[in-house]
């Protein structure tokens, strides 16, 4: 999509998520000749900076977040002159009357209309800052006074119940058009590839049913531990933090229908239509389909790090979940019966983030005398990250006089095909939302279901405290609880594939 001229308005300016991604984000977009000509960026924020040292802060923050070569001066000056800053508490109507003002001093209608307005903000602000806007006139929904949408990030809300209060609130101020929420899985080129190879490579889709996927895991995992989010994560936990958004994403992707276009409505109503197949469960279903755990004291990298309780700001006795598993099944005519695995923590073993499709095996299992236990069933992994790419397991005969056979490994990898260069998910998901297309962005719908699904798997959860099989030691692959519930349908965790 073609961009047009616009301003940028950075709610959170002096914000972590704007220093680590989203300026780096925009300067590499205009190295690469991805933004519109012209464009502006003015930061909003509390603290008492002028354009020029907002400006200097923000080279800092690409120099150090963005991709290498640091901006040269050269490079740096002709950008930094489109950055501003306005200072203002967000709370106060007085902070978007300046703002307007700002917004009124742009040398051209385009840049006084279109207007981008992203909230890096705490969630509880939301619905403040998008009703000041209303307030104020900036968000006009008529197409003959320019474009104004909104990106907003996760959480969106805590439960069904806050989501859609949100949802509701957010509604009365702007139209569901102008909302963009991110999730910013969907701007990962591996996840984005999904469709892809789904829906342009005849050979699997044809196999992309319950006749041949004997049942499907999601791994995200992570060494790293909560770090200095505890504040946040002690309200979330694993689930609500990862579960609800990018795998249930993820797991869209990979089993909902065909889209009939590449319109977004049509690709988001299929999601949508995925979300609502999940299968709800009662309290005791949901004790024996999810898993919950808590990392205590262990290894990194061999290095001794602390258990989650033990971390600043974490209740000493606190219940909240660093991991989480679950088994699905989808209620729909493709994936009746194929359990569907999902799991995410924090201090796990490795960091890494893949898709593991398992086949049925073949019907008769001509060389079982031969191998022990007998051939491995194919399997495809859609290696998300880290070493991008897509790995196909079959089977092949052992060179040699005797009929040996042994599982092997097809590797496809991203960055030897396509060289190293992938935009980081921030660019996509800013260049879209410039551009006006919402694909990758969430729908009021998709989130409420989202939200209904991860309602049914944490039933019970705040009721209970942890027991001693849901600990796992920093390091590991997780609790023990995990291995009992996926063992209990006949399965076992496949340890995510290791490309050297
Ligand atoms: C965020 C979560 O949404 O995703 C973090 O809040 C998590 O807890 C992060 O670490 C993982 O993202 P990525 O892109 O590093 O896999």
């Amino acid at each position: 999509l073609p961009v047009e001229p616009c301003s940028i308005v950075l709610f959170g300016a002096s914000g972590d998520l704007t220093r680590r991604k989203l300026l780096p984000a925009l300067y590499h977009l205009y190295q690469a000749g991805q933004m519109p000509e012209p464009f502006r960026i003015l930061g909003v924020a509390r603290r008492p900076y002028t354009d020029e040292t907002w400006r200097d802060e923000l080279r800092t923050a690409v120099e150090q977040f963005g991709r290498p070569p640091a901006p040269s001066p050269q490079d740096w000056h002709p950008f930094a002159q489109r950055l501003f800053y306005c200072q203002g508490d967000l709370d106060r109507p007085e902070t978007y009357e300046r703002l307007a003002a700002r917004l009124q001093e742009a040398p051209t209608a385009q840049l006084r209309q279109n207007l981008l307005f992203y909230l890096a903000t705490k969630p509880s602000q939301f619905s403040q800052v998008v009703q000041h806007l209303h307030q104020q006139g900036l968000l006009r929904p008529r197409p003959e006074v320019g474009w104004q949408r909104i990106v907003i990030e996760k959480p969106f809300g805590h439960d069904a119940a806050s989501a859609h209060a949100l949802n509701e609130t957010l509604a009365r101020y702007a139209s569901e058009e102008q909302l963009f929420r991110i999730d910013h899985y969907l701007g990962k080129e591996t996840v984005q590839n999904i469709m892809m190879f789904r829906f342009s490579n005849a050979v699997f889709e044809r196999l992309w049913n319950r006749d041949t996927i004997d049942h499907i895991q999601i791994t995200v995992s992570e060494t790293a531990g909560v770090g200095d989010r505890a504040g946040y994560y002690e309200e979330a936990g694993a689930l609500r933090d990862m579960l609800q958004n990018h795998l249930l994403q993820v797991l869209a992707l990979i089993t909902m229908e065909p889209p009939v276009s590449l319109d977004p409505e049509a690709i988001r109503d299929e999601k949508v239509k995925l979300l609502r197949s999940v299968r709800r469960y009662t309290p005791d279903q949901a004790a024996r389909h999810v898993v919950r755990g808590q990392y205590t004291a262990g290894q990194i990298e061999d290095k001794p790090v602390p258990g989650y309780r033990q971390e600043p700001r974490v209740r000493p006795d606190s219940n909240v979940e660093t991991y989480v598993a679950a088994r699905l099944f989808l209620d729909n005519w493709r994936w009746s019966g194929v359990p569907i695995y999902l799991r995410t923590g924090k201090r796990l073993a490795r960091t890494v983030s893949e898709v593991r499709i398992q086949f049925k095996p073949t019907p008769h299992v001509l060389f079982a005398t031969l191998c022990a236990p007998t051939p491995a069933p194919n399997a495809v992994t859609l290696r998300l990250q880290p070493r991008e790419g897509i790995s196909l397991r079959f089977n092949g005969k052992v060179p040699g006089l005797d009929l040996r056979v042994r599982p092997v490994r097809m590797h496809f990898d991203y960055n030897a095909e396509f060289g190293a260069y992938t935009p980081e998910a921030y660019e996509r998901l800013l260049r879209d939302a410039i551009a006006g297309d919402p694909t990758l962005f969430l729908r009021r719908d998709e989130i409420e279901a989202a939200w209904a699904i991860a309602d049914s798997l944490r039933a019970g959860w705040d009721e209970r405290p942890l027991s001693q099989t849901e600990f796992y030691p920093a390091g590991s692959w997780g609790p023990p609880a995990a291995d009992v519930m996926i063992a209990a349908t006949g399965h076992s965790w496949h340890e995510p594939l290791h490309i050297p």
